[in-house]
């Protein structure tokens, strides 16, 4: 069976790692597209390296652009691939740009489309990821799901039950490979006890009073506590005229992946707008505070270590005290979170050659 995994931004690298290496060692022949949606080397080149992923075999380079232009330059590059390699299966990640982009040229083009990390919602498609999970799952031929909401929000869309499975969190899988190899990657000059803060949706950074708030926040609550703030290039662009932080919010570039995981496991809280942040906090058990009203990955909620505080800043001001008071929450590990999930994936998706 011959397979092309489509990734392009930051998140699908972490998903891409292991159900590439569980399908090499099934004997899968594949190849991998980076679309270029991100092509800064912090933000892409060093996820390749840190999780032995082979380069990519072909490079759209496509770049930034409007959320149109971007899908669109995807799919024009995308389409004549699909025509020359005639894959038996595409393997799409996630929500971003790239995943829908990619599922909608094979749909047309008749190709297989397995997505991983399939079935999540948050109800709410004023967020971008929520328009390309909703059409991105649609048009899927085998769905593989985190957590058994994401089975129960497609089948209230129709979705036959065949077409589903419950694999559990291919990100876990990456986590749980390289949490030794983490112990290691500490981060020169962070302090001995910190909230760890990362934000960049469009939903936070781009409406100013949001994210002046939030700013403002963490500078008057870094007498009890300092933050360490790795930023993405959407939020450094925004930052850049919002010169206020105090000197105990540390700023610093986007972290390679091994770097970011020895950050979250020794923080003593982590403040995020993130999706597989959320996830990674509570496998590691380790509170999450996030700014944002919903989420997409609600067992993060009702059995992890995440609490959702929307954009209330003085929601978010009690929940870190009462973090720093040492009252956060620690959850348990959702089911099929266990670094198996890959496999489960290589199963199902070797078993639509068949
Ligand atoms: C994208 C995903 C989002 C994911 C995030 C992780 C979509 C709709 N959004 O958002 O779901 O959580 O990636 O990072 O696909 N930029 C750089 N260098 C880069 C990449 C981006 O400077 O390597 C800057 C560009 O100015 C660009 C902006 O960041 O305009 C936003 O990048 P884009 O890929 O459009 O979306 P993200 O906000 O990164």
């Amino acid at each position: 069976m011959y397979l092309l995994h489509v990734v392009g931004a930051r998140p699908n690298f972490m998903k891409l790692a292991p159900v590439y290496r569980a399908l090499h060692a099934r004997g899968a022949r594949q190849s991998i597209v980076h679309t270029g949606q991100h092509y800064d080397s912090n933000m892409s080149d060093v996820f390749f390296q840190q999780l032995h992923i082979p380069a990519p075999d072909i490079n759209l380079s496509v770049g930034s652009g409007s959320h149109a232009k971007q899908t669109a330059e995807i799919m024009a590059r995308f389409e004549p691939v699909v025509l020359d390699l005639r894959p038996d299966a595409v393997v799409v990640y996630g929500d971003v740009n790239s995943t829908v982009a990619a599922a909608l040229v094979c749909a047309k083009l008749q190709i297989k489309v397995v997505h991983v990390e399939a079935g999540l919602r948050s109800g709410d498609r004023a967020m971008p990821e929520e328009i390309n999970r909703l059409v991105t799952d649609q048009l899927s031929d085998l769905l593989l799901t985190p957590s058994v909401d994401g089975n129960e929000n497609l089948s209230r869309e129709g979705i036959p039950e065949s077409k589903v499975m419950f694999i559990g969190n291919v990100m876990i899988d990456t986590l749980v490979h390289l949490l030794e190899a983490a112990k290691d990657a500490q981060v020169p000059g962070i302090p001995s006890r910190y909230g760890l803060v990362t934000l960049h949706r469009p939903s936070t950074v781009d409406d100013p009073l949001v994210l002046e708030s939030i700013v403002k926040t963490l500078s008057e609550l870094s007498s009890e506590l300092e933050f360490v703030f790795p930023i993405h290039p959407r939020t450094r662009q925004r930052l850049d005229s919002l010169n206020h932080f105090a000197s105990r919010v540390h700023l610093l570039e986007p972290q390679p992946y091994l770097q970011f995981l020895w950050l979250q496991k020794n923080a003593t809280v982590v403040i995020t707008d993130s999706g597989g942040i959320q996830e990674e906090t509570t496998y590691l058990r380790v509170p999450c505070l996030t700014v944002r009203p919903n989420t997409e990955r609600p067992v993060t909620v009702s059995v992890g270590s995440n609490t959702l505080v929307g954009y209330h800043t003085d929601r978010l001001r009690s929940e870190l005290q009462a973090v720093i008071a040492g009252q956060g929450k620690r959850g348990e590990i959702p089911d099929r979170w266990d670094g198996h999930a890959s496999a489960r994936a290589a199963e199902a998706i070797l078993n639509l050659g068949e």
